[in-house]
């Protein structure tokens, strides 16, 4: 009868809601996975491609990456030098405690927190020095706690 075929009908929607579900939570659980790349922990910091050598990298013509690390009380690499007019990303992690990452006169402002990789795209116009400077409480030193960028 057509009653029999409804329900037959409705159980086919709720086992189809149910996958529906379950893949929504298992597309999540890939979407966490991915993150993983982003993340770096203290103790993987020296094995890590990125950040066992903080360092400037020119990727394309116009195109660079900085791999900033963070530690009581400095930053790695200090001077950073890139040339102006060029798309600068950074990478910025910590490798203690909690740190800021703050390029003054700029809008590129991150904290940078042990276990994660922050990420700041931005292009320098103008030449000049700019300090770099912790903006988050992270011990004595804390005030201390600076860098510079160089834009030539
Ligand atoms: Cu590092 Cu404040």
């Amino acid at each position: 009868t057509y009653e029999k075929l409804w329900l037959a009908g409705s159980f086919v929607l709720i086992v189809g809601f149910i996958v529906t579900i379950t893949y929504g939570s298992v597309g999540l659980g890939i979407t966490m996975i991915d993150d993983e790349a982003n993340t770096v922990t203290p103790d993987e910091i020296g094995s890590d491609d990125r950040f066992s050598d903080p360092r400037v990298e020119q990727v394309g013509e116009d195109e660079y990456e900085v791999y900033v690390v963070a530690m009581t009380f400095i930053f790695q690499p200090d001077p950073i030098e890139v040339p102006a007019s060029s798309e600068v990303t950074f990478y910025v992690t910590s490798r203690d405690v909690i740190h800021g990452f703050e390029v003054a006169g700029t809008n590129i402002n991150s904290m940078a927190i042990p276990g994660q990789v922050a990420e700041l795209t931005v292009e320098f116009d103008e030449p000049g020095t700019y300090g770099i400077v912790c903006n988050e409480y992270c011990g004595p030193q804390h005030h201390t706690m600076e860098g510079s960028l160089v834009v030539t």
